[in-house]
């Protein structure tokens, strides 16, 4: 499969890198409109660099890994052009963009898969099928942590959309994905302790929410831009019949102070060593999506939910109030 990626950012770079050590794609294009970024990348991958956007959706299937706010542009391109995309998420900026964006994709038939790489993480795949198989019993709550080891550079900080669409969004995909049901209220608080930056984008650098779901499960949530540790992302689940986690192994950044407790001798130092085999993954499964016949497991419509959560704890850190979702 030819493959063409927009964006020779963070994300973009990595996805270069492993596409090219997948037997699935045979050849890799690269576009971004920064000069000399597609090039770079694209010699350091043996790939081909292009300035033309025309010239990308001649692929077999393209990568979008650009800025949020032009995800829904690219997104109407590739749909347009019959080529199959697999988005980095958030799909869109904001709930309003997404709703009118969404139904243009059903209405294609073109696959689109949204790159929540928390879908295809062997171990949150296995704790979905263990819910699934009721192997868990009854979930009482989960805890869910997502700290990046250091803040993303200053570029990205302000068109990342902020903490909760940025980060806390995998969260907000993924434990309604997990539980099987949809989030009834959100409670939200934030702060801003890491870099007076994000307060003067209106966000914030440390977050936690509370998630209320129609069986009395309930999700504590957090998410901070700092973790001198290490790059920490774990969930928790506690149910009647087990307890199990998704994200801690001998590298979790934590620093236990029992005299036989883990501390961490290489801990992960960001989502691509925490997510290697998630992203492998992702992009594996997106292969079969575009070369036609496989399930898609993280379809445009279900986005809707994660991103009207994110929305809708902004506002409740704004209002100091819970929000109910319809
Ligand atoms: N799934 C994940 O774990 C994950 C991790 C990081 C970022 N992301 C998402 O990936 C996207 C990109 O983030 P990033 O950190 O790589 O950003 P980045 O700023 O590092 O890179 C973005 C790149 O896109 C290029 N670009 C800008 N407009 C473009 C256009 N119209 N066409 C083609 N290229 C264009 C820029 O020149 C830049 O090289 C964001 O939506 C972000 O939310 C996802």
């Amino acid at each position: 499969m030819r493959i063409g990626i927009a964006g020779a950012g963070r994300i973009g770079s990595m996805h270069a890198e492993n596409t090219s050590t997948l037997d699935e794609f045979d050849d890799i294009l690269i576009y971004d409109p920064a000069p000399d970024r597609a090039a770079r990348l694209a010699q350091a991958v043996g790939a081909e660099a292009t300035e033309d956007l025309d010239h990308l959706l001649t692929a077999d299937a393209v990568l979008i890994c650009t800025p949020t706010d032009t995800h829904p542009e690219l997104v109407r391109r590739a749909i347009k052009a019959k080529v199959p995309a697999l988005c980095e998420k958030p799909l869109a900026p904001s709930l309003a963009e997404m709703r009118t964006l969404v139904p243009e994709i059903e209405a294609s038939d073109v696959p689109v898969t949204v790159g929540f790489h928390r879908r295809f993480d062997p171990a949150t795949v296995e704790l979905h099928r263990r819910l699934r198989a009721g192997e868990v019993g009854r979930v009482y709550q989960v805890h869910a942590v997502c700290n990046d080891f250091e803040p993303p550079p200053g570029e990205f900080i302000a068109t990342s959309g902020g903490l909760f669409r940025d980060c806390l969004i995998h969260d907000l995909d993924a434990i309604p994905w997990l539980l099987d049901e949809p989030v009834t209220e959100v409670y939200a608080s934030g702060s801003v302790l890491v870099d007076e930056a994000f307060a003067d984008i209106g966000d914030w650098d440390n977050v936690t929410a509370t998630l209320r779901f129609p069986s009395g499960a309930q999700a504590l949530l957090s998410a901070s831009r700092h973790d001198p540790v290490g790059y920490d992302c774990r969930t928790i689940l506690y149910g009647s019949k087990d307890t199990l986690a998704a994200g801690l192994d001998p590298r979790t950044p934590v620093n236990s102070l029992e005299p036989d407790g883990p501390r961490p001798a290489s801990p992960y130092r960001g989502f691509q060593d925490r997510y290697r085999l998630a992203y492998l993954n992702e992009l594996k499964a997106f292969a079969a999506i575009a070369s036609g016949g496989a399930g898609n497991p993280s379809p445009a419509e279900a986005s809707l939910r994660s991103l009207a959560l994110a929305e809708a704890c902004e506002q409740s850190v704004r209002s100091g109030l819970p929000v109910r979702l319809a």
